[in-house]
């Protein structure tokens, strides 16, 4: 917040303004228009199904899975772990603004090891870049990139270079810039001996620096520029780089992968940049490593559709088929793009070109259940009886796991076409598989579904009639001044729950000054998280557009009402006091039923 006294409040604003919360939320989530919001998956906490929504309207995000909340400047900070001050710089950059020069220094959010880590990175990527294209050594590197067909726009987008020969090279560079050489061994960038002495990791490498979802460089890929072991060298596993967490260029696809709503998945890097040289700017790696749960899911967040471009070999089909189930568990449409045996996508492109690769294979992908058939085909020889309905069988299994009621019925057709067979029967077939399968799964996949709707409906069953009224109260004054107006004054700040209480004097003090209902803005003023995000819910709660005086007269009448009776109640507890004290036991239990029923009315309104 304190902030807000270097950036002034109104660019802050302006910068606001400028900017489309839905734009930059979906840079991130896959959002879905559903009247007037738009849903998806939640960034923050993990989920399947869409509890996550953003207002176009209203300029704010609230998950009803989690309840984080808020305006685009919390989104930013929450997503990338900004300060404020940073949330802002980067929408300004976005929406054209230029900040003062003090207002932007950032603060650092990491550990400043992890900080000199990242710059450390930063600056052997630059050097690694130059020695490629500058040094006598890194000559042979650029002459091999060359060789293979990579360009000189693509050896700048991706910020190729060329690792020396040299047992300390890096080791004399980071020394000279001041690292601590311990930590340039935690970082991965060194190797250290018994003796403690020092030495560069990539050696003799091409190397290509592999970026974390922000662009960070975060690690450095190595091939052999001549045939010797290994052939590929990563960075190890450290605080800033978990190979299982993160997509190979996956900071530079993004825009694309929105474009195309989908992504295309490749084994490594050098099919990455290669495919997209061949014009494929929505293709993302591992790191020659299976594809993760985590990957699977991130991927999930941002599109529907991935088409996995894996080896044409043995191997690549295992791995194919193994992509392929985790994402289809994680809720993606999945489609398969095969090579002829033996190649990787590279070598096609190398071999066929650019044009046929994007239509003869990312383009001729086929869909998951006709790629599973058709693996799954190979155990068996279909001339055979036994063998037949052995595959018949192992397919419905599949089909049967099958969420949409569609895709089932169309695999069901063809199956029965091929082999012959009565619709009827294998729809059966698979609809016993289905109850046998997992009662249980598809129970709780019912439920999830209706899961956001009932879980506020049902909140707001459980909350006293009085909370609701409030709740409700609220939702309205933050949409109309007018009605705020009203309630401040017939009831002023005198709202049962603490929080409500704070809200509303903030509200009040925020329509006074002129401004029009606008909740995003209004948040910023509220420090508290809590607070923000419990404003968020109410303004995100669905209520009609139109109140009538007299639903506005109910609400308050229902807030007044258990002030009144609380009165009532504490009164009453002091008399009951009192007659105890006096020794009346009889005129306190009278009193204490009067209690009672005070509650018990309480409870019923
Ligand atoms: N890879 C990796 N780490 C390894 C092995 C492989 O990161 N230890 C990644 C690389 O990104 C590489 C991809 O997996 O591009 C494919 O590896 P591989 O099939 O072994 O490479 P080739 O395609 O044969 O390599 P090249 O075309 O350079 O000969
Ligand atoms: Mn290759």
């Amino acid at each position: 917040m304190k902030m807000n006294g270097r950036i002034p409040e109104e660019t802050v604003e302006d910068i606001r303004k400028a900017t489309n919360i839905v734009d930059i939320v979906g840079e991130y989530v896959q959002l879905k228009k559903q009247g007037r919001n738009y849903f998806g998956l939640c960034p923050f906490h993990g989920e399947n199904t869409p509890s996550f929504s953003v207002s176009s309207d209203k300029q704010i995000f609230h998950c009803f899975g989690c309840g984080k909340g808020g305006n685009v400047f919390t989104f930013l900070m929450e997503v990338e772990g900004y300060a404020f001050s940073q949330a802002v710089q980067q929408l300004a950059e976005a929406a054209g603004y230029s900040l003062p020069e003090s207002a932007t220094d950032k603060t650092p959010q990491q550990s400043s090891e992890a900080q000199s880590i990242l710059e450390a990175h930063q600056w052997l990527e630059k050097l690694y870049h130059h020695l490629l294209r500058h040094s006598k050594e890194g000559k042979a590197g650029y002459q091999y990139l060359l060789e293979r067909g990579f360009t000189e726009e693509t050896i700048e987008r991706f910020q190729l270079g060329y690792a020396p020969q040299s047992k300390d090279f890096v080791v004399k560079f980071l020394e000279k810039k001041g690292f601590h050489p311990q930590t340039m061994v935690k970082a991965g960038l060194l190797n250290v001996n018994d003796e403690g002495e020092y030495a560069d990791r990539f050696r003799g490498r091409i190397i290509f620096p592999i970026h974390n979802h922000h662009g960070k460089t975060v690690a450095f890929g190595g091939r052999a520029l001549y045939d010797h072991d290994p052939k590929y060298l990563n960075s190890p596993e450290t605080e800033l780089f978990h190979k299982g967490k993160l997509l190979y260029n996956f900071d530079l696809a993004r825009a694309a992968i929105r474009r195309n709503q989908s992504a295309v998945l490749f084994e490594g890097y050098v099919d990455v940049i290669s495919a997209y040289q061949a014009g494929v700017e929505n293709g993302v790696g591992t790191l020659g490593t299976a594809i993760s749960d985590v990957q699977a899911k991130l991927l999930h967040r941002y599109v529907e559709h991935v088409i996995i471009c894996y080896d044409g070999d043995e191997a690549g089909l295992e791995a194919t088929i193994k992509a392929a189930r985790l994402l289809k568990r994680t809720g993606c449409q999945v489609k398969v793009a095969r090579l002829p045996d033996g190649m990787d996508p590279d070598d096609y492109i190398q071999s066929y070109g650019a044009e046929r690769f994007r239509q003869e294979v990312i383009e001729a992908h086929t869909p998951y259940m006709t790629f599973v058939m058709n693996y799954l085909k190979r155990d068996y020889n279909l001339q055979l009886e036994g063998d037949r309905i052995d595959y018949i069988e192992k397919v419905l299994q599949e089909l049967a796991d099958l969420d949409r009621g569609i895709e089932r019925e169309h695999y069901l057709t063809e199956v029965a076409n091929e082999f012959d067979m009565s619709l009827e029967t294998l729809r059966q077939e698979v609809q016993e598989l289905r109850r046998s399968k997992a009662p249980a799964k598809d129970n709780s996949r019912a439920v999830r579904h209706t899961n956001t709707k009932t879980a506020i409906h049902l909140q707001d069953k459980l909350l006293p009639a009085f909370q609701n009224a409030e709740r409700k109260l609220i939702a309205h004054m933050l949409r109309d001044p007018h009605i705020a107006d009203k309630v401040q004054d017939e009831i002023g700040g005198n709202f049962n729950i603490d929080q409500h209480q704070v809200i509303v004097t903030y509200l009040y003090a925020y329509y006074e000054e002129g401004n029009f209902s606008d909740t995003a803005q209004f948040v910023e003023r509220l420090s508290d998280p809590d607070l923000k995000n419990l404003v968020v819910q109410l303004a995100m709660m669905p209520v009609l557009d139109e109140i009538s005086d007299q639903e506005i007269n109910d609400y308050i009448y229902t807030i007044q009402a258990e002030q009144s009776n609380k009165h009532d109640i504490q009164s009453l507890k002091a008399e009951q006091k009192k007659a105890e004290q006096q020794n009346e036991p009889i005129r306190a239990a009278e009193i204490a039923m009067e209690i009672l029923q005070l509650k018990q009315q309480m409870k019923q309104s």
